[in-house]
C-alpha cells in the first residue's frame, strides 16, 4: 500500500523528534501500521533550520497553507501551539479533508468542542496523544484500555516544570522564587513560565482527561486553576514532617453531585507511588470501578518522548483512515451523541462544592487560648481536625520569638465551609499573616 503522506506544521523540538524517530524506526513502524508513514512536507517560518533537519527528504515551505492545500497530503501534524494561527490552520486542514494530529492541549481544552464537531462533519480524525503527559500513552489508556470501566477519578502530575521546581524545593529547602530562577537558568523552565507555574498547562491537560474519563464536553472555563507560586519551603518541610509530599496535581473526580475539575498544589501521602515522582517526570493515576487504581509514568515533555506519542497517532490514522468514521475510536472516548451536555447530568462543580481535606498553616501569636479559639471556629463550621502540629516559637521566628506556626490537617469538608471558617479565623487579632491553605488528597480508593 502507498505510504501515508504527512505534512508537519512547525519543526521545532517535537517536530524534529518526530522526523528523526520516523526515519530511525521506519521499518518497525511500517510493519505495525501496515504501510509506510512519510513526512513529505514541512512548513516552518525558519525554512533554513527546517532544511537542516529534513535535508532533501521533505519539501520545506514557509507557508503552512501550502501544506494544507496540497491534495497529496493525508495528515497534517500541528506543532505550532497556542490558540491563534494554530486554531485557524487546524480548522482549515479539517475543512480540506485532512486528518489532524496535534500536541496542542491549549487549543483542544479551549476550542475542542468546535474542532471535534468540524472533524466529525468532515469524517476526519483529530488525534492528540501528545497533548497530555507527552510520551505517556494516557489518552490511549483512558480511551481504549480502560473502556470497560466507570472511571471514578484521575489524578496526575502532568507538568514537568512545576514538578522539577517542587522536587528542588524539597531537596534543597529553598523557596519557590529561588528555584524558579535556577530552573530558568538551566533551561528547565521557560523564560515566560506563567502557564506552567500558574497551573494553566496542567489544567488544559486535565480538562482533556476529564472529558475522556466521564464523557463530557471539554470545559476548560470551568476548571479551578491554582499554581505553585505561593508555596513556601516551610510548607514542604511541615508536610514532610506529617508524612506528605506536596505535588501540583490535576484532579478530576466523579461525585454524586457532578464532576470535580481542578489543578492545585496537593499534599499526597509520601508512601503513594505518585508522591515519589521526582524531577520533570509525569505520572497519572486512574481509578476505574473494575480495575481499581492504575498508574502511568514517564516523560511528559521533550523531543523524542513527545514524538513517540505523535507517531502513535500517525500509526492509528494509517490503520484506520479508510475505516467508516463510525468504526473509529471517538475522539473523546464516548460516541459524540452520548456526551453529556455541558451543565447536564454531570455538571462541573464550582470549587465551593468540592469536598477534600486540608493542610492549614496559620501564623499566630504564641499565647494561651489561640489554638482553642481556632479549633472552636473550625468545629462551629463542622470541620473535623485530623492532626495538629505546633512548632516552637524559637524555631519559627528565631530566639525570643512570640510568633509560631500552627499546622492543622482536617478531614474531608466542603470547600465553601472551609472558606467561611478561614475568613473568621483570618479575622482573629492573634492571626498574624495570611493563612496558607493547601488541599490534601489521600488517593487511597
Ligand atoms: N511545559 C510542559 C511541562 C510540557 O513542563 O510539562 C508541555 O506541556
Amino acid at each position: 500500500m502507498k505510504p501515508i503522506q504527512v505534512g508537519l506544521l512547525g519543526i521545532g523540538t517535537v517536530g524534529g523528534g518526530t522526523f528523526s524517530v520516523l526515519q530511525r524506526n521506519q521499518d518497525e513502524i511500517r510493519r505495525r501500521a501496515g504501510r509506510g508513514i512519510e513526512i513529505s512536507m514541512v512548513a516552518d517560518l525558519d525554512t533554513e533550520r527546517a532544511r537542516s533537519v529534513v535535508g532533501d527528504k521533505a519539501k520545506v515551505v514557509a507557508d503552512a497553507r501550502e501544506v494544507i492545500g496540497n491534495p497529496d497530503i493525508d495528515v497534517v501534524v500541528e506543532l505550532i501551539g497556542g490558540y491563534g494561527i494554530a486554531k485557524a490552520l487546524v480548522l482549515e486542514a479539517i475543512a480540506a479533508g485532512k486528518h489532524v494530529v496535534t500536541a496542542n492541549k491549549a487549543l483542544l481544552a479551549v476550542h475542542g468542542t468546535e474542532i471535534f464537531k468540524a472533524a466529525a462533519e468532515k469524517g476526519v480524525m483529530v488525534s492528540y496523544e501528545a497533548a497530555v503527559a507527552g510520551g505517556i500513552p494516557i489518552i490511549k489508556a483512558l480511551r481504549e484500555g480502560l473502556t470497560a470501566n466507570r472511571i471514578q477519578w484521575v489524578a496526575g502530575i502532568i507538568n514537568g516544570t512545576t514538578n522539577f521546581i517542587l522536587s528542588e524545593m524539597r531537596d534543597k529547602g529553598l523557596d519557590f522564587d529561588v528555584v524558579l530562577k535556577e530552573a530558568q537558568r538551566l533551561g528547565y523552565a521557560e523564560a515566560d513560565p506563567t502557564f506552567d507555574i500558574e497551573g494553566v498547562d496542567a489544567a488544559h491537560k486535565v480538562t482533556l482527561m476529564s472529558s475522556i474519563a466521564f464523557g463530557i464536553p471539554v470545559q476548560f472555563d470551568k476548571a479551578y486553576v491554582e499554581g505553585i507560586t505561593k508555596l513556601a519551603a516551610a510548607d514542604i518541610k511541615y508536610a514532610e514532617q506529617l508524612g506528605y509530599r506536596i505535588k501540583l496535581l490535576g484532579i478530576t473526580k466523579r461525585t454524586a453531585k457532578g464532576i470535580e475539575l481542578r489543578v492545585h498544589p496537593s499534599l499526597v501521602p509520601a508512601k503513594r507511588l505518585i508522591a515519589n515522582v521526582e524531577g520533570a517526570m509525569n505520572a497519572v493515576v486512574v481509578n476505574g470501578d473494575a480495575v481499581g487504581a492504575t498508574l502511568y509514568y514517564g516523560k511528559g515533555a521533550g523531543s523524542e518522548p513527545t514524538a513517540s506519542a505523535v507517531i502513535a497517532d500517525l500509526v492509528d490514522i494509517a490503520r484506520l483512515h479508510e475505516a467508516d468514521p463510525e468504526h473509529r475510536v471517538p475522539p473523546l472516548a464516548f460516541q459524540s451523541s452520548s456526551l453529556v451536555a455541558a451543565g447536564g447530568d454531570l455538571p462541573v462543580l464550582p470549587m465551593a462544592d468540592v469536598v477534600t481535606s486540608y493542610y492549614l498553616r496559620i501564623r499566630v501569636s504564641d499565647e494561651a487560648g489561640v489554638l482553642a479559639k481556632i479549633t472552636g471556629l473550625l468545629a462551629n463550621a463542622g470541620i473535623s481536625i485530623d492532626a495538629v502540629l505546633q512548632r516552637e516559637a524559637d524555631e519559627v521566628g528565631g530566639e525570643g520569638s512570640t510568633q509560631t506556626d500552627l499546622i492543622i490537617l482536617t478531614h474531608d469538608t466542603r470547600e465553601g465551609d472551609m472558606d467561611r471558617a478561614l475568613a473568621e479565623i483570618q479575622g482573629l487579632p492573634t492571626v498574624l499573616a495570611p493563612i496558607n491553605r493547601i488541599r490534601k488528597e489521600e488517593l487511597s480508593n
